[in-house]
């Protein structure tokens, strides 16, 4: 056995012999001279790892001296592998020095395919920026969140429809108890609940970010961006609003843009109106309104809801409605980014295809 498994070790390395000189001389790059390596002293295929691992059945006794001879014989490898990827290494960096000389003086080639950001966020940013100009302060809010804050305090009626498990993505946490009701936010309006129930007025406030609902069709994403703005003090009215609003349009699309204000309904604003911008697509005097498919040749875009902050919502956050009252506004951020730059289908702004993405 001993005597085996030492006379193998003998056998294994006269086979391999000199062979690997041949083969290293004979690669002519760096990974055919590598690929010749693995096969002497690869882990798994290599012809020298295999007599390696006749190691294991020499004993200790003998170890010593059939160690020695085998890393001998490793370390031959080793060097004559490194002699030859000098070599080569050598030969190449002649090859680069000889080849057609570069001219150091050439301007630089400017970056290709540099970032922005997304149409989505870029609006964002230029609508936060209107209202900053206006004096409003910026302010982040959760997309997780109770449903109080989301609903409650917002005096929807517990059977209003946007409460419903078909509207609305509940979320289960774990360890809560059985009775705790979260959501991923139907809308930025949380965020006024936050801001409202933890300041005294004054205060003028807005918040971006994402909500979402179960809607899926080529104007509803599941996911999607809104902007929510409102402004509590002693005395405000609907005029204030308007003039916001006003300038809002204004900021947006330039002076002069018309603005108008529609009633409607929302649970948390009386009273509540819709708003809409005149449309910049299309004009009555040059003929295009009549084929106009962004206002449907009405002359008119809906764009946000608004209204002056129910009492009750004041109230359901601490703020004295006898004393205070304010307005608030909130719209989705996709639907101006559409109406600003053409976009056909909110899909597009959610497919990630590079191709469209780069347009903007
Ligand atoms: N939260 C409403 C929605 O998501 C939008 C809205 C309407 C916000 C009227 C308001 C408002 O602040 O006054 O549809």
């Amino acid at each position: 056995m001993t005597a085996d498994a030492v006379a193998a070790i003998e056998r294994g390395l006269a086979e391999l012999g000199e062979a690997y000189r041949d083969a290293f001389a004979t690669a002519s790059s760096e990974t055919a001279l590598r690929d010749e390596y693995a096969k002497v002293l690869g882990k798994k295929q290599g012809s020298l790892t295999r007599v390696m691992a006749l190691m294991r059945d020499v004993p200790a006794e003998r170890r010593p001296d059939a160690g020695a001879r085998v890393n001998a014989f490793k370390d031959q490898v080793e060097a004559a592998f490194t002699a030859r990827l000098g070599e080569l290494t050598s030969a190449a960096r002649d090859a680069e020095l000889g080849a057609r000389p570069f001219d150091l003086t050439l301007p630089g080639r400017p970056p290709v395919g540099r970032g922005h950001l997304h149409p989505v966020l870029q609006t964002r940013d230029d609508l936060l920026t209107i209202f900053r100009d206006l004096g409003f302060e910026v302010v982040e809010g959760p997309e997780v969140e109770v449903e109080e804050n989301n609903f409650t305090k917002l005096a929807f009626p517990p059977d209003h429809p946007a409460t419903d498990m078909q509207d609305t993505f509940w979320v289960s946490v774990a360890g809560a108890p059985d009775d705790a009701r979260v959501l991923l936010r139907t809308h930025t309006s949380n965020t006024q609940v936050r801001v409202m129930s933890t300041r005294t007025p004054p205060m003028a406030v807005v918040s971006a970010g994402s909500v979402y609902r179960r809607d899926d069709d080529v104007t509803h994403s599941p996911m999607f961006h809104q902007i929510e703005g409102f402004l509590v003090d002693e005395a405000v009215s609907m005029a204030d609003l308007k003039g916001v609003l006003q300038a809002f349009a204004e900021g947006l699309y330039g002076p002069g843009t018309p603005i108008r204000f529609r009633p409607s309904y929302f649970p948390f604003v009386e009273p509540g109106a819709e708003v809409d911008i005149g449309c910049v697509f299309c004009s009555e005097s040059d003929g295009t309104r009549a084929t106009c498919r962004v206002c449907k040749t009405t002359g008119w875009v809906e764009v946000l809801g608004c209204g002056m902050i129910h009492p009750e919502v004041l109230k359901h956050c601490g703020i004295d409605p006898e004393r205070y009252r304010g307005y608030a506004f909130g719209f989705g951020i996709e639907r101006i980014a559409m109406l600003r730059y053409g976009i056909p289908s909110i899909k597009h702004l959610f497919e990630n295809d590079p191709r469209f993405l780069a347009q903007f």
